[in-house]
């Protein structure tokens, strides 16, 4: 059942750069915090200048204490804004929004790159220890998310595209070796398309389920305007924003 969606006026805690040109935002909103599952996302009002649309970002962690966090990484006007926010100031926050990860693996395997990682780090919370964390960057400055995952990863395998930090190459290069020596029961992942179209594809051939969560630009973030649809592999048309944006990579990746 859908749990109606909240439309709060969250206080900023702290508003930090973490990485390079990714801030770390925390918000109060104690019953969205509540709420929110891993994989589901926030659609926030930028209160900058002629901004009309809001922006999405995946929850990336929540506490007890009802404080909400999110990851950005500045990409245009809307993220640029964001910088400049205090603590003290308010920002409205619509969630949580679509469907979120299926939490039911016993032996679970994290794979992600990028900002993909920001939903993935309360999903390994979520998992409570038990997840392995495959995780890629460029260079060893955007491996950051290392120190954030740690105290909820079992172990972490780190990959970087010029070798300054775990082994050089792609998580794709990686994952047939974790595979091969470790009998896990699902794959969850998040990044670049690319990416996780590599890793549904390895996914399939070890015949290990395998769940994505996939990104659009999104308008409305209630399936109401589809401007987020994609075609699934049984040419289905699926809003992102509504029907994901986490569903199992066979739906929306073809295995060949
Ligand atoms: C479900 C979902 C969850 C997301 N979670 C996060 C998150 O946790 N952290 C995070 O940093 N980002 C996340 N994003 C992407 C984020 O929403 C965009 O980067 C942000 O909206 C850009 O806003 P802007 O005003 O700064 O950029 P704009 O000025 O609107 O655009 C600047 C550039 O960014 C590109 N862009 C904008 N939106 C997207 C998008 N959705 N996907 C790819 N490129 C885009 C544009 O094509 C353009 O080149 C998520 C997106 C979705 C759909
Ligand atoms: S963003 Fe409007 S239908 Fe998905």
């Amino acid at each position: 059942m859908d749990l109606p969606k909240l439309d709060i006026k969250a206080e900023i805690l702290s508003n930090t750069e973490v990485g390079p040109n990714v801030y770390e935002m925390k918000v109060t909103g104690e019953a969205l915090a509540r709420q929110a599952m891993p994989g589901q996302f926030v659609h926030v009002r930028i209160p900058a200048g002629m901004l009309l649309l809001r922006r999405p970002f995946g929850v990336a962690n929540v506490d007890d204490k009802g404080t909400l966090t999110i990851y950005y990484r500045v990409m245009g006007k809307g993220t640029s804004a964001m910088t400049s926010l205090r603590s003290g100031e308010t920002l409205n926050f619509l969630g949580p929004l679509g469907q979120g990860f299926s939490l039911h693996a016993k032996r679970p395997l994290i794979v992600g790159g990028g900002m993909g990682l920001a939903p993935l780090l309360y999903l390994a919370k979520q998992l409570h220890g038990a997840a392995d964390v495959l995780m890629g960057g460029r260079n060893a400055s955007e491996l950051f998310w290392e120190r954030l995952f740690r105290p909820y990863a079992r172990d972490i395998f780190l990959t970087s595209d010029d070798g300054s930090r775990g082994e050089k190459g792609f998580v794709t290069n990686l994952l047939p070796r974790l595979l091969s020596q470790e009998s896990y029961d699902c794959i969850y992942t998040c990044g670049p398309e690319i990416m996780m179209r590599g890793i549904a594809k390895i996914a399939s051939d070890h015949d290990i389920p395998c769940q994505a969560s996939l990104e659009k630009r999104m308008a409305c973030g209630l399936g109401a305007c589809l401007s987020c649809v994609c075609d699934t592999t049984k040419k289905e048309r699926k809003k992102i924003c509504k029907d994901g944006p986490v569903f199992w990579a066979q739906e929306v990746f073809a295995a060949d």
